[in-house]
């Protein structure tokens, strides 16, 4: 499949996508990258391994849509067919997703429905919870609650802070969001209203399979 991936910051999650690819785990390309911060580290990651990138910043439109709509057509442009939001802090709405109805999927650092938003892990470890986690969930209209697609648990220390709780969290993102794009692209991927279904998937054996 041609992927289009979306990225704000590190691009650590944007790293685990190309390692899979390069490691041969995932058949499926990077068509493109867009970030919406020209300084987000994701982009030296595409300098590195050769990777078409765009820098698309939303005070560049007037509004919002035409934001939106400029990622559309440059995502359009490069024949993407499925939308990975890894780490893109920014919210998209019926002009971007009605593009790419059920192909537009997120990683979450935490189990939705808990803890939606901003600072997840920050919102666990203030909420008291014992075990978090990450989704990877099919992106609609609703703000971080979308159809899951797949989530893995992880325990919450008494030593830890936000950072080590993040860290931990972070190594099975780098599972999971592979996993998931595997599991679309091989065409496994049924959703029944909020209900994903994944043929033939081992449930709980998370290296990519
Ligand atoms: C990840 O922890 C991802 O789950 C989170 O931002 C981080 C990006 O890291 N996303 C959200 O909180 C979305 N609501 P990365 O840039 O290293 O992939």
């Amino acid at each position: 499949m041609n992927l289009g991936v979306l990225v704000s910051g590190r691009g650590s999650n944007l790293q685990a996508i190309i390692d899979a690819i390069e490691s041969g785990k995932l058949q499926d390309r990077i068509s493109i990258v867009i970030s919406n911060r020209e300084k987000a580290y994701a982009i030296e990651r595409c300098k590195k391994h050769s990777i078409p990138y765009v820098v698309i910043k939303r005070k560049d439109f007037p509004s919002r849509e035409e934001f939106e709509r400029a990622m559309v057509d440059i995502l359009k442009e490069r024949g993407v067919e499925l939308v990975v939001l890894a780490g893109f802090m920014s919210i998209l709405t019926k002009t971007f997703l009605s593009a790419f109805p059920m192909k537009v999927i997120n990683i979450h650092p935490s189990l939705i429905p808990a803890f939606q938003g901003l600072n997840a892990q920050k919102q666990a470890l203030e909420y008291g919870a014992k075990i978090t986690g990450c989704t990877v969930h099919f992106v609609t209209e609703e703000l971080d609650n979308g159809p899951v697609i797949v989530q893995a648990c992880v325990p919450v220390l008494d030593t830890d802070t936000e950072e080590s709780l993040s860290e931990r969290i972070l190594s099975y993102e780098h599972r999971i969001l592979p996993q998931a794009i595997k599991w679309i692209s091989q065409g496994r991927v049924k959703v029944e209203g909020r209900i994903v279904k994944v043929e033939g998937a081992k449930y709980g054996t998370l290296p990519v399979n």
